[in-house]
């Protein structure tokens, strides 16, 4: 889903940008941002509408998890879900940040620092200060971005594939 509003100068973009919740009603802007996010993570395979759709849908319709959006006069440019997750021996209460997305034409505005605050703020409510989230070693949009709002490395996951 590419946006077709033409993004203003880039110092405007903060007053024309607004972040609000996803509510169920909101379930095919959802579905075509992640269809998006999809695309670009792997370029070459359809995405699996049937599965997207139905994670989709328990989401917008689950308790302790949200989906934001970032839009545009009406026009959703932006997403970040969060979701807070139950504590372990290890780990006190923490909420994870997934289907991080922002229209290509309008990165680099300052929207995922945005949406990020809002899911910060929504934490803060629940008591839930550790946000983490996990993004491929080799991208370097993922990479760049947490780095500058702040998010440290904590733990790599590494992989082995075998022929068994
Ligand atoms: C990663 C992504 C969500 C960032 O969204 P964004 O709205 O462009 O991010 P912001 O404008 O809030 O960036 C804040 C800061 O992060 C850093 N940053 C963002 N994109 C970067 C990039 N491509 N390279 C290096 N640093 C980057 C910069 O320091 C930036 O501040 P600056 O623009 O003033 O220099 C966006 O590039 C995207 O949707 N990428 C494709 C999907 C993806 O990879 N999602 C993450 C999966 S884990």
């Amino acid at each position: 889903m590419a946006s077709t509003v033409v993004p203003p100068a880039k110092a405007a973009t903060s007053d024309a940008v607004e972040i609000r919740r996803a509510a169920p009603r909101d379930f095919e802007i959802v579905i075509g941002l992640r269809r998006s996010l999809r695309r670009e993570e792997r370029p070459g395979e359809e995405p699996i509408d049937a599965q997207l759709r139905s994670m989709t849908r328990k989401q917008l319709n689950a308790a302790g998890q949200v989906i934001f959006l970032a839009e545009v006069a009406d026009e959703a440019v932006g997403i970040l879900r969060c979701a807070l997750q139950a504590p372990t021996e290890l780990v006190a209460r923490t909420a994870l940040l997934t289907t991080a997305y922002v229209d290509p034409a309008w990165r680099r505005r300052g929207i995922m620092t945005r949406l990020v605050d809002a899911a910060e703020g929504w934490c803060a409510s629940h008591g839930v200060r550790d946000l983490r989230l996990r993004n491929a070693h080799d991208n370097a949009a993922a990479n760049g971005a947490w780095e500058a709002l702040g998010f440290r490395v904590v733990q790599v996951v590494r992989q082995r594939r075998t022929e068994r």
